[in-house]
Parts: C-alpha cells; sequence; structure tokens
C-alpha cells in the first residue's frame, strides 16, 4: 500500500490549494502538544494552530476525554424541537464570559455560518420590525469567510473574483489609517439611516495579512453605530478566546456588539463548531406569533453535543489562570522578538496583538497574498520543521497556548535566520 501523501493525490482536492502547482500534501498520522506527525516521522511546530483553531495543543487529553464521556452518552440529537445538557451548558457558559449585553446563542457548524447566521438575523430584525433596511458596511481587506453572504461582506479579492457579481453589494470603509478618514465615512453612511448592519474583525483583520487597529478606533465605530441605531456585529471567528490578550477582543471597548459570530477557538480546535450570540433585542424582534417572523435557518448537526462537550472542556482550560499566564508570557516574548528585529532591513514592518506576532517582509514585490515569494518562504520553514503559512509576504506566528519558550524561541531564531538569506 502507497503511503497517504501518494494515496491523497488521486482522490483529494485541498481547500486554498492550486493543486496543479501544489500537489503533494504531507501526510500526518499524530497530534501531539505543539507537534503534528507525519509518516516518516518528521515532528512540524504547529505555529498557526493549525488555520488559528487550536488552542491548546493537538490532542489534548482534557479535550479527547470529553469526546469521549459525550458519545456514550449522546453523540447526536436533531435540535429542533429538541435539546440538550452540553448546549444549554455551553450557552450558560460563554453568555457568563461574553459582553454582558448578550443573551442568547445560535449555535452552527464553523465561521462561515456564524457569519451567515449574524447577517440573515440583521436583514430579518429590521424585516420583523416593518423598518426593512438592506445595507451593509464592513472595512476594507475584510474577510469573513467563503460562503455567499461571507463572500459578500469580506474584500473583493483573488478569492472572490470568480463570484463578484453574484455578491450583494456592501460598502467598504477604509482601514483606519490615523487620518480619521474611516471613521468620518461610517458616519456619512450611518447619516442615511439605511445600514442594516456594520461587521467587523475587532482589533485585528486575519486573512488581510494579521493588520491591527487600535481599540479606540474600534469604540468609535462601535458608538457611531450605536448612536445611529446600525446594528454592530463582531465577527471573533479568529479573535475570540484569547487570542488578542483579552477573553474577546471586544472586551477592549466599552459599547458592546448586538451580535457576535465564534467559531475556530471554540473547540480548542477539536470539531468544527460555530455560534452567533445576540442580545435580547435581537431575539424579541423574532419572538412573535407571526411564523413569517421565524429565523428559517439551521444545520443538520446544529448544537452536536460531540462538539459542545468539547467546546466546555476546551473553556475550563481557557479559564484556568495557567493559561493566561501563558498567552502573557507568549505575548511579551513576541514582543521582544519584535523590538529586536524591528529595524531590520528586511523587516517592512511588525506587529504583536496578544498570541499573534505578524513581521511584514522586504521581499521586493508589493505587500499582497500572491506576493511570489509565498512559497519560498512556506518551504524555508517546513524544511526546518516547523508550520508557518505565510500571507504573500507577511509571515505570522499564532501559537497553541502551551508552546514553551525554548519552542518559541528555536522558531525566532530560524526567522532571524531567514533574514540574513533574503
Ligand atoms: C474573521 C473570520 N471570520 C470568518 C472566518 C470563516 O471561518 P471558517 O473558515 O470556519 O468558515 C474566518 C476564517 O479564517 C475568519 O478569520
Amino acid at each position: 500500500m502507497s503511503n497517504i501523501r501518494q494515496r491523497d493525490k488521486e482522490v483529494i482536492w485541498h481547500p486554498y490549494t492550486p493543486m496543479k502547482l501544489w500537489p503533494e500534501a504531507i501526510g500526518i498520522v499524530k497530534g501531539e502538544g505543539l507537534y503534528l506527525e507525519d509518516e516518516d516521522g518528521n515532528r512540524y511546530m504547529d505555529a498557526i494552530s493549525s488555520w488559528w483553531v487550536n488552542l491548546h495543543g493537538h490532542s489534548h487529553p482534557h479535550l479527547a476525554e470529553a469526546i469521549h464521556r459525550q458519545f456514550r452518552t449522546l453523540e447526536h440529537a436533531i435540535f429542533a424541537g429538541f435539546t440538550h445538557e452540553p448546549a444549554v451548558e455551553l450557552a450558560e457558559k460563554l453568555l457568563a464570559i461574553l459582553p454582558g449585553n448578550q443573551r442568547k446563542i445560535f449555535y452552527s457548524d464553523n465561521g462561515s455560518t456564524a457569519v451567515e447566521v449574524a447577517l440573515k438575523m440583521s436583514l430579518q430584525y429590521w424585516a420583523n420590525k416593518g423598518t426593512p433596511k438592506k445595507k451593509f458596511v464592513a472595512l476594507e481587506g475584510a474577510y469573513h469567510g467563503d460562503t455567499f453572504g461571507a463572500m459578500s461582506v469580506s474584500s473583493r479579492s483573488i478569492f472572490t473574483q470568480v463570484f463578484d457579481d453574484k455578491l450583494f453589494d456592501v460598502v467598504f470603509i477604509p482601514f483606519p489609517d490615523g487620518t480619521g478618514d474611516s471613521t468620518r465615512q461610517l458616519e456619512a453612511l450611518l447619516a442615511q439611516d439605511d445600514v442594516a448592519a456594520f461587521i467587523a474583525e475587532p482589533l485585528l483583520q486575519g486573512t488581510a495579512g494579521m493588520r491591527t487597529y487600535a481599540p479606540d478606533i474600534l469604540e468609535q465605530y462601535f458608538r457611531l453605530c450605536r448612536q445611529r441605531h446600525t446594528l454592530i456585529i463582531a465577527d471573533e471567528v479568529l479573535t475570540g478566546f484569547g487570542r488578542t490578550g483579552k477573553l474577546f477582543a471586544c472586551d477592549n471597548v466599552a459599547t458592546p456588539p448586538d451580535i457576535i459570530c465564534l467559531s475556530k477557538g471554540l473547540t480548542g480546535g477539536a470539531m468544527p463548531f460555530g455560534v452567533t450570540a445576540c442580545g435580547q433585542h435581537i431575539f424579541d424582534a423574532f419572538y412573535d406569533d407571526d411564523r413569517g417572523k421565524t429565523l428559517y435557518h439551521g444545520h443538520s448537526y446544529t448544537a452536536n453535543p460531540l462538539a459542545c462537550a468539547v467546546a466546555i472542556a476546551s473553556l475550563q482550560l481557557l479559564l484556568a489562570d495557567e493559561c493566561s499566564a501563558s498567552r502573557q508570557r507568549i505575548e511579551q516574548r513576541h514582543t521582544g522578538f519584535r523590538d529586536k528585529i524591528a529595524a531590520h532591513p528586511k523587516v517592512t514592518s511588525s506587529r504583536v496583538c496578544g498570541t499573534m506576532l505578524a513581521i511584514e517582509l522586504n521581499t521586493g514585490g508589493a505587500t499582497s497574498y500572491t506576493n511570489e515569494q509565498r512559497d519560498f518562504l512556506y518551504r524555508f520553514f517546513i524544511e526546518r520543521k516547523i508550520l508557518l503559512r505565510p500571507l504573500g509576504n507577511i509571515i505570522y506566528l499564532l501559537p497553541p497556548y502551551c508552546i514553551t519558550n525554548e519552542e518559541l524561541q528555536y522558531i525566532y531564531a530560524t526567522i532571524e535566520e531567514l533574514l540574513t538569506i533574503l
């Protein structure tokens, strides 16, 4: 029997992969803590938490135990007309840590569906209230997922270009650059009184290249929306669960969002899962004798008990003092390394946001997801047994919280080695 890598080539089509240019995938047989092990025994440091999902390291025994225990009791049940303990307990636990205005939890399957639900909630909120509003406003560079609604509120890019004429119109305001332009544009748009919702990745735009902006700008956006009765959707799919320092990026601002999208770290990377949380006023707009006001949205696996149980277990790990100490430690280390390399001629810019460190490299071409040095950079790190998936010429670390100082040091030293040969 040939190995996984060869068998894969016959039958698998991978996501975000130009299959002709990148025909081979590494066959992973085991995950343990920071490491992914391939079929030849190579161990790779998963420095990006496998697309930002894995919070506590791979195959964590506490998470494994939670799934195992739950499976022996109830593996799945339809979630319309039925409910179960893990779904209720998880909702209680999430509402206890989310911004104080959040009252209801709607479950789905991933980050894109969490966003779809938020968009549908917003449009139908205004329709149900008898004052329809149809416009969405988002930030330039936004990425909210790959389903059609989520693509629509995402910046038009190489990801969307083939579908652009099928996406609904969204107004994009500039990414904040310190001039106040984006806030002024938002204010002008909101004055027209036809905006259903403003959606943003709070503090950190991931796919755009791990771009950060200050909490006071987020607060200005949110406050303007609240003043103008425009709904605020915070897409915390990436930023949630401690990634930016506090438990949620929205914890940095005084004006809470109306709707919050969660996924990725929700289950600590163990199961696909999504949450759309909302305030009481959103729920109330659907609470009616008129069946037409129902939110007709759901998925076969909504509130899967295994996903709920492992999400509860992941929250337990996240809320332990040890985890918050690790997150602070990682942020301090990242900051020290950023300061060390910031002035290097091959470093165009560098930034830290919680456990995220991003370095924009001067590779000659323009800063872009399609920068031609991207594949070289990916291979450079893979050869040194580090999984970093550059966003074009931007490399970033977003490691599981269990990463040690020695492991961080090895990755920093490898980045310095890269800088000497660029
Ligand atoms: C901010 C944000 N929203 C939504 C998504 C979509 O999540 P998923 O890939 O689980 O559909 C992503 C994925 O990277 C994301 O970063």
